[in-house]
Order: structure tokens, then sequence, then C-alpha cells
């Protein structure tokens, strides 16, 4: 009878994640699909896939692709025998538009969202949970890490105005995690107001939800540029 109450409430409340892979991956050079990448004997989207496949904390995973990718990403799932249950979705021309049709494509059951960069192949279980904690508490949450480097302002590119405070400074990564209504609202609002946002975060602010950092204890890098291989590989070479 407990067993069977616990279980209930679990399928009651999903933790669903939301994997955006339909960008074009421009910064990573021309003719190359940085999310197919071969990197430590699989593609760098399979990395983020496993590592969300493999995650207590998710329950389903939505993958937004590209149109005419769809059948690429099943056969990924059947080649590395990912078992949780997943929906292909197709994305949008901005990275926004890729989460708002993930969105519509999550479980009626979804209390908690995960959204990830499939480009960030070396995200960890325990800090997907971290996220999912703190978004049940405070509605919205983010891996981040403190800036390390001193931060300059630049008006020109060329001269320096003045040095930004860098205790203040964090740069946020994913994932970014939400309880559903408020992240539906606030990409919502931001769609209303015509405004196209890089992160999810900042459609949070939007909406004066508080979104609470989730420090990163492990790197958690996103691969953007070709010289971003190296310490990625490094990375994953120790946990493959
Ligand atoms: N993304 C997406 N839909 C878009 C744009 C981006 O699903 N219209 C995804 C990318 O596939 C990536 C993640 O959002 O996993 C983070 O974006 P980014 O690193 O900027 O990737 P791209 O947009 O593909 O690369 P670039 O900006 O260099 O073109
Ligand atoms: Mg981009």
């Amino acid at each position: 009878m407990l067993r069977f109450s616990v279980r209930a409430v679990r399928l009651w409340k999903m933790n669903s994640a939301i994997i955006v892979a339909a960008g074009k991956g421009t910064r990573m050079g021309a003719n190359v699909d940085k999310l197919w990448l071969e990197v430590v004997g699989r593609p760098v989207v399979a990395h983020t896939w496993k590592q969300f496949n493999d995650a207590a904390c998710i329950d389903e995973i939505i993958l937004v692709v590209r149109d005419g990718m769809q059948e690429h990403f099943a056969e990924l799932a059947d080649k590395f025998k990912f078992q949780k249950p997943f929906r292909l979705v197709v994305g949008g021309v901005e990275r926004q538009d890729s989460v708002w049709n993930g969105l519509e494509a999550v479980s009626a059951r979804t209390k908690i969202v995960a959204i990830q960069d499939a480009a960030r192949p070396c995200t960890h279980a325990e800090l997907i949970a971290a996220t999912i904690e703190a978004a049940q508490e405070t509605g919205a949450a983010v891996a981040a890490q403190p800036v390390a480097d001193t931060i300059k302002e630049t008006a020109d590119g060329k001269i320096i105005s003045r040095t930004v405070d860098r205790a203040k400074l964090w740069s946020v990564q994913t994932p970014q995690t939400f309880r559903v209504e408020i992240i539906r609202n606030a990409i919502a609002t931001a769609r209303q107001k015509g405004l196209v946002l890089t992160d999810d975060t900042a459609a949070c602010e939007l909406i004066g939800q508080p979104v609470r950092l989730v420090k990163s204890a492990a790197p958690n890098p996103k691969v953007t540029v070709p010289a971003d291989l190296p310490f990625i590989e490094s990375l994953l070479r120790s946990v493959v």
C-alpha cells in the first residue's frame, strides 16, 4: 500500500528535461555540426543525452532538433541504448523558440523542467539534481560559476573604460531549471514583447521571478568554438 502511494506521488510530480539541439553551430565553423562531432567515442550530443538518461532525478527527455534530423536522433537512442522515455520535437529559429517548442511537448504531469544545451556534454547528475531542488524551493534555478577573470568594460573595444566589480559577477550555464508554469509564463511574456533572449533566466528577470544560482562543483563547459574541444575531451575521458 505504502509502495503504491509513493509511486503515485512520483508519477504525479514528473521532472522533465528539455535538451535543445536545434542550433546551427555557426561559431564552430562552416560545414561542421558541433553536436555530431565525435568526442571520446560518441557524438557530443550523445554524451549530453547519456547524462540525462542516467540521471535518476529525470523522468522524461524532450530533444529539440532541426527538422530532418529526427531519424539520426532515434538511431542514437538505439545505438547507445538510452532507455528513458524521450520525444523528438522540431526547434525554431532562435534558441528561445526551440525552448518554447520543447515546453509544448512536456508531459501534462510535469512539475519541474530542466533546460539543457545539447552542446554542454559534461553536466553531472548531481548538478541536475541540485538545480531541481533549488527550483522546487525558489521556482527557478541555474547552474553557474563565479567569474574567475578580472572583467573590464570598454566603449570602443580598444581602451578600457573601467573595471567591473568581479565579486558580483557569475557566468551562467545549463541546466536552467524551473517550475514549468513559471518558465511558460516568462517566455510567453518575452514573445509577447517581441524580445529574443539568449537564456531562459533572462525571461524570469522580465517577470520579476527570482532565480537561484547553483554553483557547479565541476567544470561544465559548452562546445562553442574549436578551441573548446581539447578541454571537453579531457573531462569526458575521465568519466567515460
Ligand atoms: N539551439 C537550439 N535552437 C536554436 C539555437 C540554438 O536548440 N535556434 C541550441 C543549440 O543546439 C545548443 C544550445 O541551444 O545546444 C546553445 O546554443 P549555442 O551554443 O549558441 O549553439 P548554436 O546556436 O548552435 O551555435 P552558434 O551560436 O555558434 O550558431
Ligand atoms: Mg547560438
